[in-house]
């Protein structure tokens, strides 16, 4: 195993997760129970007590594959591997494509393992920096000047975590592109697709457009099903497919049975899941414009393009202080961008879950609290 150092967003987590009644900074939508699951099909209950519980094969069962290669325009069910989570997944792909000395440029700020690992390689990484002035736009230009002769991987997250930046189609086909040419890999964490505000900005998957692309999609964020652990890499690739394919005999090997066979159940109903995610997202982001337009004296905000989460700027006090005193005074949990190693003074907020009115109804009174 790399010695990796700890992942700074779960040793925060760890500490309030399960003890901390409001969570306004979870990335993932609210969940279901598997009873709620299983009403989508008749005789879905019956299918699940009579499930063998042996192995699974190790791409992922075949009726899972075929359902996830239905998200995709271009993707057979062969050119899905699944995995425990987007994160195995991630730590698979570094291992399977990276040495040390590779270049690898990242978008960021970003999700920690995104660049960690390929640092922990020893990898240089370049990182290629979206800033609120520009509505957390990376600029293209700045990529192009960050690419040496041994990039070997580039790695992006849209619609991203923690911003919800989403890029314009045109610059995405573009930079898929541009790197299709040069030969380096792309790496799309796209674990927040599907959950745009605007349906027509929904980009199209990497690995549909480029074949030297590997797209990444989990069950946890856009249908709110995390405790299933099931994500996967869908790629035209099937050079990084195979090594990544030979390197889950050492992790996972296959997944759970019942996960898999949730998640087919799931994704049979995948727009329905999806559709509900987004009214409560709509919801609660309507609530947040009336909220950042009361409190533009301390806080400013990109507005997210999609998903769960923005990265609000907070004005006047340390953001570390004003999220342990909030999580103290009134068990409303917000991330503090120092997480990110972002220098901002930003904080991560979330708001894909059903208690969100309330946790900012407290957020707002503690605002009122120190301002009085
Ligand atoms: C951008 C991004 N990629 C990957 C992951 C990992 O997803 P999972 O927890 O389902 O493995 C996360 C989780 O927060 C994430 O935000």
């Amino acid at each position: 195993m790399l010695n990796l150092p700890p992942f700074k967003l779960e040793r925060y987590f760890a500490q309030y997760e399960f003890s901390t009644k409001y969570l306004l900074c979870s990335s993932d939508c609210e969940s279901i129970a598997i009873n709620d699951l299983l009403k989508f099909e008749p005789g879905a209950e019956q299918g699940l007590k009579d499930l063998w519980l042996g192995y699974t094969e190790s791409q992922g069962a075949p009726e899972l594959r075929q359902e996830i290669s239905r998200l995709y325009s271009s993707i057979a069910p062969d050119q899905i591997l699944v995995h425990s989570g987007a994160e195995e997944a991630i730590l698979l792909f570094m291992q399977a494509v990276l040495v040390p000395g590779d270049h690898v440029i990242v978008q960021w700020p970003c999700y920690q393992s995104l660049f960690e690992i390929a640092r922990t390689i020893g990898c240089e990484v370049g990182f290629w920096e979206a800033r609120p002035e520009n509505g957390w736009a990376p600029n293209l230009d700045e990529l192009k000047s960050l690419l040496h002769s041994n990039t070997k991987a580039v790695i992006l997250n849209l619609p991203n975590n923690p911003t919800g930046y989403l890029m314009p189609e045109a610059d995405f086909r573009a930079l898929n592109q541009s790197l299709q040419e040069r030969g380096i890999l792309l790496f799309s964490d796209e674990v927040y697709r599907g959950l745009e505000y605007k349906p027509e900005e929904k980009l199209p998957a990497a690995c549909d457009i480029n074949p030297g692309a590997v797209s990444l999609g989990v069950l946890s964020k856009s249908y709110g099903l995390a405790g299933l652990r099931i994500g996967w890499i869908a790629t035209h690739d099937m050079t990084v497919y195979q090594r990544m394919a030979a390197l889950k005999d050492y992790t996972t090997i296959c997944s759970s049975a019942p996960s898999e066979y949730l998640s087919s159940l799931a994704l049979r109903h995948a727009g329905q899941i999806v559709e509900r995610n987004q009214a409560l997202i709509l919801r609660n982001l309507g609530l947040l414009d009336e909220f950042f337009a009361t409190h533009a004296d301390r806080l400013e905000w990109v507005r997210p393009k999609a998903g769960p989460i923005g990265f609000p700027h907070l004005i006047g006090t340390d953001v570390e202080k004003f999220c342990h005193e909030l999580v103290s005074a009134k068990g409303v949990l917000l991330l503090p961008g120092t997480i990110y190693d972002h220098p901002g003074n930003h904080f991560r907020l979330g708001f894909g879950r059903k208690n969100m009115p309330t946790a900012l109804t407290l957020l707002e009174e503690y605002l009122e609290d120190q301002a009085g």
